[in-house]
């Protein structure tokens, strides 16, 4: 998982046998107002030897997410910190990311529907996926949709509903992380969201490769060091500001907003 910043390598120093066991999913969000259970589900670690062998296909258990979460425990309680999980699998990692951030959301603005809804979709924004397998993908969207609907009681003709499955259909990008390439062979694009205020939301989209690619290109006697971040840090699009409604129509093919 990459917290946009900083990098987790800490499997190796934290057990592998939890408290809760293998194959029991309990995570419960760090919220007084209301508390509530967020997800009991048991799991299992594979789906098949042959995904294993062909993908390295074997999910961190819930207990282990908690752990590493709590070592940027902060970060994951901010509403806008924005996390990569560059082989996401079914979201073992984004879902308790965007669980704790929909408490802290809870938190700061749980008393007006207005800033709950449009803050709990900057949430969604700042999550982000990579994933080989069609069928992961698939189930980490539609994982990440029903926690977000869920906490905002939402059906799937609201407004909202239809703008976040839009929004998740952009950040769970369903292609390599490694050639950082779509399944179309197309350069993974990611888009950077902001929240505005008063419900407008503004869209710019980037090249993975680029960004990942900016450390190495300002080190030190690289040809690329004399270039200014303004230089390589600029969008392939930028878009102008949208609403729900129109993040929520685009969903279904309509036009968005002429980008600039
Ligand atoms: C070890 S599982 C981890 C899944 C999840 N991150 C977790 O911790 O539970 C690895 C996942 O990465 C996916 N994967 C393998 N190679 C990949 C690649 N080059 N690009 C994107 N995803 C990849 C696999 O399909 C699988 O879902």
């Amino acid at each position: 998982m990459l917290l946009i910043g900083k990098r987790l390598t800490s499997h190796e120093s934290i057990p592998l046998d939890g408290p809760q066991g293998i194959g029991c999913a309990t995570s419960v969000a760090p919220l007084d107002n209301p508390p509530r259970v967020i997800q009991q589900k048991p799991m299992n670690l594979i789906k098949s030897k042959k995904r294993v062998a062909d993908h390295g296909e074997v999910f961190t258990p819930p207990w282990l997410v908690e752990k590493m979460l709590d070592l940027v425990k902060g970060e994951t309680e901010r509403i806008d910190s924005r996390f990569l999980e560059p082989a996401c699998g079914s979201g073992n990692f984004l879902v308790p990311i965007l669980q704790r951030k929909l408490a802290a959301v809870e938190l700061k603005f749980g008393k007006s529907d207005f800033e709950k809804r449009h803050y709990a979709l900057l949430s969604l924004m700042c999550t982000y996926g990579i994933e080989l397998l069609a069928d992961n993908i698939t189930e980490c969207r539609a994982n990440m949709l029903e926690v977000f609907a869920d906490y905002l009681s939402l059906e799937e003709t609201d407004e909202f509903y239809r703008a976040a499955a839009y929004v998740l259909s952009l950040n769970l990008v369903h292609g390599d992380a490694m050639t950082m390439r779509d399944m179309d062979g197309e350069p993974v694009s990611v888009v950077e969201w902001g929240y505005l205020g008063k419900g407008k939301f503004q869209r710019r989209d980037f090249r993975l490769d680029v960004l990942t690619g900016m450390a190495s290109f300002s080190a030190e006697g690289s040809l690329f060091a004399h270039l200014g971040k303004h230089e390589i840090f600029t969008p392939t699009t930028a878009y102008p500001p949208m609403t729900v409604r129109d993040l929520a129509g685009a969903s279904l093919g309509e036009a968005s907003g002429d980008a600039e």
